[in-house]
């Protein structure tokens, strides 16, 4: 089973950078999103990120053509019909994602992988709705996906050895290290990291200390890259909110739930960085 073309579902911040690292890896990529002004911001944005490269002597002129011969952009789904694998990168909704999933085994090929990036969802459950549940498994890139080296690789109760090979040998190519995870809330990165983003914005709530002391506290005094609230709004704090509520249900556990200020940062539209502000204001 060999990947050759990749769909990418979703091109928001998840899919633009899927979708980058795939071309650059001199795959074939159709890009689709249902918002045509976002397909549109997304291949201005490569664009101006290859242009940059080129200006810095890291990339020629060349390359951005071949990366550019290589990149399809539409609002058209039926266009994955040619592919070989999906990887979809749409809101983090488990119904949203079954019904969008469900679709796509109905247009793709019989043989393509169908690979959801979610953060935290069953994959089981999402291959179930699907025509191919021993095709669907987790990819779970992390943010900025040009940056940063981790895909989590999360087959689902039926998910054959091939369909993960397929993907573990795909995730190299593009640069990637796969790690191979069994399907489990969270997998491991977010089971670790959204407890630790909602504890600090609990101890902002409380009034403990500004946004910015909190993550330089973080920094300073425990060597993280970056504080962990600035982190909530790179993710985006719909994700991150959703993520801690998913916890709640999954595990029954009142250690996951939610801090109130993301909700209520959720509820005025200010979801970080994406919106241009969360707990920092990103307009100025
Ligand atoms: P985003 O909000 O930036 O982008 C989502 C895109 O999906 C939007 O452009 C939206 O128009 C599009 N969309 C929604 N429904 C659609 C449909 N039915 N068909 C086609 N496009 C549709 O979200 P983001 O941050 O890129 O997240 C996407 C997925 O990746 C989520 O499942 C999230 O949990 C996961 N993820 C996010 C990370 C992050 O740091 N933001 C990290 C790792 C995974």
């Amino acid at each position: 089973m060999e990947i050759k073309k990749i769909g990418v579902l979703g091109a928001g911040t998840m899919g633009a950078g899927i979708a980058q690292v795939s071309v650059e890896a001199g795959y074939s990529v159709v890009l689709i999103d249902v918002v045509p002004e976002i397909v549109e911001k997304a291949v201005k944005g490569l664009n101006k990120a290859w242009a940059k490269a080129v200006e810095k002597g890291k990339k020629t002129a060349d390359d951005v053509s071949a990366y550019n011969a290589l990149l399809t952009s539409s609002t058209d789904i039926n266009d994955f019909k040619d592919v070989d694998i999906v990887i979809e990168a749409i809101v983090e909704n488990i119904d949203i994602k079954k019904k969008v999933q469900k679709q796509l085994g109905e247009i793709c090929k019989a043989d393509a992988i169908l690979a959801t990036n979610t953060s935290a969802l069953s994959i089981t459950e999402i291959a179930a709705a699907t025509n191919r549940p021993d095709k669907v498994l987790g990819m779970h890139f992390f943010n900025p996906v040009v940056m940063m080296k981790l895909v989590e690789v999360i087959p689902g109760a039926v998910t054959t050895d091939d369909v993960v090979q397929a993907v573990v040998e795909m995730s190299k190519k593009i640069g990637k290290e796969p790690v191979p995870v069994k399907e489990s809330p969270g997998f491991i990165v977010n089971r670790i990291l959204v407890p630790y983003i909602n504890e600090a914005a609990i101890v902002f709530q409380e009034g403990v200390a500004s946004a910015a002391e909190i993550d330089k506290a973080m920094k300073l005094g425990a060597g993280m890259p970056m504080g962990p609230l600035a982190l909530a709004d790179m993710v985006g704090i719909d994700i991150v909110l959703a993520v801690c509520e998913f916890f709640v249900k999954e595990f029954a556990d009142s250690k996951y739930r939610p801090s109130l200020a993301f909700r209520t940062k959720v509820r005025a539209g200010h979801l970080g960085m994406k919106t241009g502000k969360g707990f920092y204001d990103y307009s100025k």
